[in-house]
């Protein structure tokens, strides 16, 4: 495996709940994602992100986190996380776990004891517990309502998310103590870094303000005393041998404020959200990419380019629907539901892969985004599980629809995923979207992901922009690699070139169609 692999690698995000089901009750297992590595690997992928398998009461997905040291029986057991590990490894891919470290779950002893023990007691100090007869401020919770609930004994503690996610206080000894003992942990086991979870809201500003009238962006976000806790984490990152990193999920509107985590001797990557939530349109897209590229360079780290993860509408659905970008959770007040073009949305996402896989940095895959999945929007209310339904009152459906078990064969529903009935229905129509169906057939979304990973495996070397008409993306990699990206309403012609590396749907008479990229030879310029 090459020296500092995260500055180019494209790393794979496994949602397991949904990945696979190895023991067939309906819920994804490490079992039948370790029976499933070998697809990743033949998909090209250098690394695999796994969203949180410790023990959790799995109120946010496994978000609320009873036991970081441990995996939840739900998905195995600890020798398995261990043997998986080693497997990923043998296949050549690193593997990145998910640690949550701005809250725990309410069933963690901590928090038990806290309730326990009363107002006033020490243990309450490793939460945020306040006295009174109101919230002591005005934050809103991520997933609606207040961010504070009473205890019942005249207090109230925070919580950014939901109730059963209390904010532990950065502050306090123990909370350093125990995360720095997590993260050895892992990396005694072989983990080869981590995603930090909601990165930027560990410290929260003194004396709680209230959010009205703050005169900085969020009381409780992007504090100064963050970077020291990160800088900490590096410390013990470098300690061990091979490249281990961090890849912190940072939301901030200031991409300068975002580059700041990315200093010599804090994390090593960022998720690049603007990219994520920019709309399907040339001239913001490429203010996006000079941005990334123009705040990430001072600091010496490689931007990252995300199309899509567990939390916001797929990709083809998004792009389906002119102007309706993802920003913020009003998006699902906003567009959830309403018509969408599947098919432009398809064309559009598969050119965004093509884009998002030549740029310079690393890349991130979603599960089911290489297999082009539409979000699923006509979940029955029954069957939704992610908080935001329940705090929202019923108004918000939440994250539900990206999370649906993946297709891997068959024609009916599981489709593979496992034997049971899986814990969010599949659309009955999603034959064709099987990873069976899609490995038979060359114009697949899937055999397009695996030939763009494959051949970003040769892209080296800074972007250069080319002269491209009005609504077109044009790019050189080098001397003889070119991505061209049409988001116009006209085909047009690319720049000479040599030949077509990849391209995301059919050139119509050597025309580049509208909502299509086409990865290029150049003929070298001497
Ligand atoms: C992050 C996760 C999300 C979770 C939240 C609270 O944003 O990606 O799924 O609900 O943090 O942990």
């Amino acid at each position: 495996m090459r020296g500092e692999w995260w500055r180019t690698a494209a790393i794979y995000q496994v949602y397991p709940r949904s990945f696979a089901d190895g023991n067939g009750d309906g819920v994804g297992d490490l079992l039948g994602l370790r029976g499933r590595l070998p697809y990743l690997a033949r998909l090209g992928v250098d690394a695999l992100w796994i969203t949180p398998w410790y023990r959790s009461p799995m109120v946010d997905g496994g978000y609320d986190v009873a036991d970081h040291r441990d995996v939840d029986p739900l998905f195995g057991t600890l020798g398995e996380a261990e043997e998986l590990i080693g497997e990923a490894h043998a296949l050549g891919m690193r593997v990145l776990l998910d640690i949550v470290p701005n809250h725990c779950s309410d069933r963690h002893p901590w928090f038990q004891e806290a309730l326990a023990a009363g107002p006033g007691s020490p243990a309450r100090e490793r939460f945020w517990f306040r006295g009174g007869d109101r919230p002591p401020n005005d934050w809103p919770s991520n997933f609606g309502g207040p961010a504070w609930s009473p205890t019942g004994d005249g207090e109230w503690y925070l919580h950014l998310y939901a109730p059963e996610q209390p904010d532990l206080n950065w502050n306090h000894p123990d909370v350093r103590d125990d995360f720095e003992r997590t993260l050895r942990f892992w990396f005694d086991r072989g983990a080869d870094g981590f995603r930090i979870d909601v990165a930027p809201a560990l410290v929260k500003a003194e004396g709680l303000p209230d959010l009205a009238g703050y005169p900085g962006y969020l009381p409780w976000k992007d504090q100064e005393g963050v970077h020291d806790l990160y800088r900490s984490w590096r410390a013990i990152a470098d300690s061990y041998p091979g490249d281990r990193v961090f890849a912190g999920e940072i939301w901030l509107p200031d991409p300068a404020r975002l580059a700041r985590y990315l200093r010599p001797g804090e994390l090593h990557t960022a998720f690049n959200f603007a990219m994520l939530t920019c709309p399907w349109e040339a001239d913001a897209l490429r203010a996006v990419i000079d941005t990334t590229l123009a705040t990430h360079e001072p600091v010496g780290a490689p931007p990252t380019w995300v199309l899509s993860n567990h939390d916001v509408p797929r990709p083809v659905t998004r792009y389906g629907r002119d102007g309706a970008a993802f920003d913020s959770a009003d998006y699902f007040a906003r567009s959830h539901g309403t018509p969408y073009d599947e098919g432009l949305g398809l064309r559009r996402a598969r050119a965004a892969a093509l884009l998002v896989a030549a740029l310079p940095g690393s890349v991130y895959v979603y599960q089911g985004e290489e297999l082009g999945l539409p979000e699923v929007e006509d979940l029955p209310a029954d069957a939704l599980r992610d908080p935001m339904w329940a705090r929202s009152g019923g108004t918000v459906k939440g994250r539900d629809g990206c999370r649906v078990p993946l297709p891997w064969s068959g024609t009916r529903p599981p489709f593979g995923f496992g034997v049971g009935r899986p814990w969010l229905p599949q659309p009955p129509g999603w034959a064709s979207l099987t990873a069976e169906a899609q490995s038979r057939d060359p114009s697949s979304t899937l055999a397009l992901y695996r030939a763009a990973l494959r051949l970003r495996r040769g892209l080296t070397g800074g972007l250069t922009w080319l002269p491209a008409p009005r609504g077109v993306l044009a790019f050189a990699r080098g001397d003889r690699f070119a991505c061209v990206v049409n988001l116009s309403r006209e085909p047009v012609s690319p720049p000479p070139y040599d030949g077509v590396l990849l391209a995301s749907g059919p050139l119509d008479g050597g025309l580049l169609p509208p909502d299509t990229a086409a990865w290029l030879r150049l003929g070298g310029r001497g």
